[in-house]
């Protein structure tokens, strides 16, 4: 067996390592969106989808504009809650903007 020269070995880990980090920017969003998106699952189902006759609202294929314009509300306290508010309270524009961009994208 011929040993490889170095720089063949060097390219191969250097390969290796290229692929291990070679997460594009939509795989961070989407991880982020999904970290996100856990954080309602409890209440609001798997993937935003409650069961027929829960009294929770689906989330998956809500209009955008609408999410995130109850999102405000809850947090300000002009829609009134029982738990939106608490919850929404702990959330950056930015993450209510990345949550409701994520359940719109999701079909119904
Ligand atoms: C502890 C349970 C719970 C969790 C967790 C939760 N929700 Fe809710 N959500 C509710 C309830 C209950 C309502 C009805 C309003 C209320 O009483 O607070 C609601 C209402 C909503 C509404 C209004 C729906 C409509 O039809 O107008 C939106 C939007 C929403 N939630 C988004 C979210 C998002 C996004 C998350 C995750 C970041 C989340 N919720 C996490 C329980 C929860």
């Amino acid at each position: 067996m011929r040993l490889k020269p170095l720089w063949a070995a060097l390219l191969m880990s250097g390969g290796v390592a290229a692929t291990a980090v070679a997460a594009t920017p939509q795989d961070t969003v989407k991880l982020h969106q999904r970290a996100l998106a856990a954080m309602c699952a409890n209440c609001h189902g798997t993937d935003g989808r409650t069961t027929d006759g829960s009294a929770i609202p689906s989330l998956a294929g809500m209009p955008r504009e609408y999410m995130v314009a109850q999102m405000k509300a809850f947090r300000d306290g002009s829609r009134p809650a029982t738990v939106m508010h608490q919850l929404t309270k702990g959330l950056t524009e930015e993450q209510i903007d990345t949550v409701s961009t994520y359940f719109s994208s999701l079909k119904r």
